[in-house]
């Protein structure tokens, strides 16, 4: 088994599928920095769908039991559904999910439950239309998310998880009303707090709200009781209400951060591999991949990048980090 310096194995790929996003939430993609001039990837930098899936089975090999496949907005790419389908056939095994803004998923959810997709993660960060449409950064229509999510849980891709960022100030109002909404309809909603990644979204430690705070608001509504971790090292902890009517989860990675288990990878759209989300470079694999190495060498680079890993950001966030280059969310996918 390969072990990184503290002891993890690997297990979960975070696999973006393009840079590029329709939504401009500020706190992932502000206008003023992913604007009109912005260059996003160009095309011939991005792995094809058979490099996509090459290096899947290579992470097979290393491991793998959960495929996230992210962006930017997944749902950008064309053709998502066949590198869905070539995906599944090539790791049948693996927990194959998407995480995406639920913008396309009126038109899309059936393909993709068809081609083998397990479930979906929608983010969604409020229920009211102002200020979720505000959160999007272009006016989107929140009911066509709302709708979107509807596809998917009647296609299949259940559980439903709903991924919302909480930010001070901007939509506390917004916790009772998320939990309330879904409460009763078997999704799943994740409250995230909102996290000091990339370095264009002006993160400050007095904008987090929380999890202990987020539970405390809920709570005050109706009783909920923790619930174990379905698995080691799962980042959401999750609670349930005390009347059965679901589950919700906190993903606490600024107030409780939970490095000790990291087992995630993450490579971006033009094939870097990173092995934190807070990690500033990437180590190349495109370049493996079209030189005619062998999936044997391949292997080999991954193994050995994994046995040097020793990230462990969150636990160590402090001001001496604070400076450090970081790659974008919008780069790498969450
Ligand atoms: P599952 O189906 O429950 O596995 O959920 P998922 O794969 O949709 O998402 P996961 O629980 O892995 O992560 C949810 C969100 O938590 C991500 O979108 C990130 O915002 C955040 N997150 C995930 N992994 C990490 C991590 O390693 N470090 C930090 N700090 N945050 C993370
Ligand atoms: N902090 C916390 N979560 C974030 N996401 C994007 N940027 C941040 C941030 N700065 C969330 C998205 C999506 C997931 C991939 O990560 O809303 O649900
Ligand atoms: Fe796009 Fe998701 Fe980032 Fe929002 S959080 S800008 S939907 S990638
Ligand atoms: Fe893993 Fe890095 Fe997140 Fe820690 S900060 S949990 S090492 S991705």
């Amino acid at each position: 088994m390969t072990v990184d310096r503290f002891g993890r194995t690997f297990q979960d790929l975070r696999l973006s599928v393009t840079d590029r996003c329709n939504f401009r939430c500020p706190y992932c993609m502000p206008k003023e920095v992913f604007g009109p001039g912005y260059q996003f990837l160009p095309r011939a930098d991005i792995l094809s769908f058979e490099e996509i899936v090459r290096l899947t089975r290579v992470f097979a090999r290393l491991g793998l039991r959960k495929l996230r496949l992210t962006g930017g907005e997944p749902t950008v790419r064309a053709d998502l559904p066949a590198l869905v389908g070539m995906l599944r056939r090539a790791v049948p095994g693996v927990d194959l999910a998407l995480t995406t803004n639920g913008s396309r998923l009126t038109s899309l959810a059936d393909d993709l439950a068809q081609a083998g997709l397990d479930r979906v993660t929608v983010s969604l960060d409020a229920i009211d239309p102002e200020v979720g449409q505000r959160m999007n950064g272009v006016e989107f229509p929140l009911q066509r998310v709302l709708d979107g999510i509807d596809a998917a849980a009647a296609a299949g891709l259940a559980p439903v998880k709903i991924n919302a960022v909480i930010q001070r100030g901007v939509n506390e109002s917004e916790i009772t009303r998320l939990a309330e909404h879904f409460r009763g309809t078997g999704h799943i909603v994740r409250f995230i707090e909102y996290m000091d990644v990339g370095a264009s979204n002006g993160w400050k430690l007095d904008d987090v709200v929380p999890a202990a705070e987020i539970i405390e608001r809920l709570q005050s509504e109706l009783p909920l009781e923790p619930v174990d971790p379905s698995y080691r090292g799962e980042v959401a902890r999750r609670w349930r209400w005390k009347d059965g009517s679901g589950e919700i989860g906190v993903i606490t990675s600024v107030t409780q951060p939970f490095c000790g288990d990291c087992t995630r990878a993450r490579v971006s759209a033009e094939g870097k591999l990173y092995t934190c989300l807070f990690a500033g470079v990437g180590h190349d694999l495109r370049e493996p991949l079209r030189s005619g190495r062998t999936d044997e060498q391949i292997y080999e680079r991954l193994a050995g990048i994994w046995r040097a890993r020793e990230d462990r950001y969150s636990e160590l966030r402090s001001a001496a980090t604070a400076d450090l280059p970081k790659v974008e969310m919008s780069h790498i996918g969450g």
